[in-house]
């Protein structure tokens, strides 16, 4: 099947300028310019199909890095399944995401991958890859990070955080640190000093303070900074690569503008919910209501200045990308478990569906340029981890990954019309400017207009490989 994407505007990381796209099967066949007698003109002439996409952005899909389908957590498990999150996140511009999978303390790498496949595998509307988490790091969890790198798993997520859960001490890091920097994998970092957050929360609870503000209090931006400081140094020490995930407080970006100002490989995301939630508006809401927005690292407070930082720090490229960290919960009996101790309330906000939207916003306010828009939220990711050129640009050859997008339309947020498995959202009732128009996977069209047309089992495992970053 040929398809002509006609009549729109090709954004990419470096320039925006109106072309046709003409698909072949799964794959951008040609880029056509306005008038050009280039080959792609004449293939043109003969597409089987057309969209049109006059007045609209046609740029490649969204690639989120950084996403937990049915994560267990906190006594339950992410509510959305990698069918319903997959098709969510279609539904939001999002072509591609990368999950993932966990390895505790005790348990063989290679299970906790085997179990990640078995929950994802013919069961995704879009393409998937993985990063592993070694929540247990020792001689045979190194060993197999060298192992997985062969299968495509070319970055590994490690904690600060959680204690008795995912947690590694500095030793366990510098020795993980030393394994990426031997095979060429790249290390994930969660960044924030666990040890010291367990006490403050222990504390808190103890004084009768257990609504859920009390999880930003207790996680103070300095918990944060101190491990991105000390993340940055154990990367400088070992010689590996460092991405610091979900980053929320502006002094921790601050150390980590500091390393990539003096030259050194590391990166850092942010997530929408650190750019539009605050710890004022949201967390602090009257009840239990505030258990919505729980999740590590925590949203901040709007009058410490974190979310005009975060955007200038987007805008600037100390920070990289923005990914979701979908890690949904509903509220009834998920969120609810923590009724009474803020502690226990399962960490995570679901958004894989609004983050083309959300970001987008930026351009419209005037924060980040059309271009920037497309190389945070697709082209970068698709370059840290290993998925470019395939993914993350519209260029002959890679993947017919690509989402019309309608700048003109709007799109209401909310649970009468997201479609994450999720009792409530996080952005309820905002009307953003921006709509997804309609969004091609490997060259078959998922959504079309208001209509989901893809089907579980079309997206496929993509094994990655080096990350485009490594020097
Ligand atoms: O609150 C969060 N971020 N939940 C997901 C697990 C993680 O740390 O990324
Ligand atoms: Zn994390
Ligand atoms: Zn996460």
């Amino acid at each position: 099947m040929t398809i002509l994407v006609a009549g729109g505007t090709v954004v990419g990381p470096t320039g925006a300028a109106p072309a046709d796209v003409l698909i072949d099967g799964e794959t951008i066949a040609a880029v056509v310019s306005p008038g050009s007698t280039a080959l792609g003109s004449d293939l043109a002439a003969g597409a089987e199909r057309v969209v049109d996409a006059t007045g609209r952005y046609v740029i490649p899909g969204g690639v989120d890095c950084h996403t937990h389908m049915e994560l267990p957590f906190g006594g339950t498990s992410a509510s959305d399944t990698f069918e319903t999150g997959t098709r969510a996140a279609a539904w939001g511009g999002t072509t591609t995401i990368i999950d993932f999978a966990v390895q505790r303390q005790g348990e063989r790498v290679q299970d906790g991958l085997a179990a990640w496949h078995a929950k994802a595998d013919g069961e995704c509307a879009i393409d998937y890859a993985f990063h592993q988490i070694i929540g247990g790091v020792d001689d045979d969890s190194l060993k197999a990070m060298d192992e997985l790198v062969d299968e495509g798993i070319t970055s590994f997520k490690l904690f600060m955080a959680y204690p008795g859960v995912f947690y590694s001490d500095d030793g366990q890091i510098l020795r993980a640190m030393q394994a990426a920097a031997g095979n060429g994998s790249l290390v994930m970092m969660h960044a924030e000093n666990g040890i010291a957050i367990d006490v403050l929360v222990r504390q808190a609870l103890a004084r009768g303070e257990t609504e859920p503000k009390h999880h930003s209090y207790t996680r103070p931006w300095q918990t944060e900074a101190e491990a991105t400081n000390r993340a940055i140094m154990l990367a400088r020490l070992t010689g590996a690569p460092l991405y610091i995930v979900h980053m929320s407080a502006r002094q921790a970006v601050a150390c980590l503008a500091e390393a990539r100002g003096e030259g050194f490989n590391v990166y850092g995301e942010t997530c929408p919910q650190y750019l539009y939630l605050s710890l004022e508006e949201h967390l602090s809401a009257p009840g239990f209501e505030g258990a919505k927005y729980v999740c590590s690292t925590p949203v901040r407070s709007r009058a410490e200045g974190h979310q005009d930082e975060l955007w200038r720090y987007l805008r600037t490229n100390d920070l990289s990308v923005v990914s979701t960290d979908h890690c949904p919960f509903c509220f009834k009996e998920q969120k609810e478990l923590g009724l009474g101790d803020f502690s226990a309330i399962p960490n995570g906000i679901g958004g894989v569906e609004h983050r083309m939207d959300l970001i987008y916003q930026g351009v419209v306010d005037g924060r980040i340029s059309l271009e920037r828009w497309v190389e945070l939220c697709s082209t970068t990711p698709a370059r840290m981890f290993g998925l470019h050129p395939r993914k993350g640009e519209i260029r002959p050859g890679a993947d017919a990954d690509v989402v019309v997008y309608d700048p003109q339309g709007t799109t209401r947020i909310g649970v009468e019309t997201h479609h994450m498995n999720m009792d409530h959202s996080a952005y309820e009732g905002t009307v953003v400017q921006g709509k997804v128009d309609t969004v091609l996977s490997r060259g078959a069209v998922v959504v079309a207009g208001d209509a989901y047309v893809g089907r579980k089992g079309h997206g496929r495992y993509v094994r990655r490989g080096q990350s485009s970053y490594l020097v």
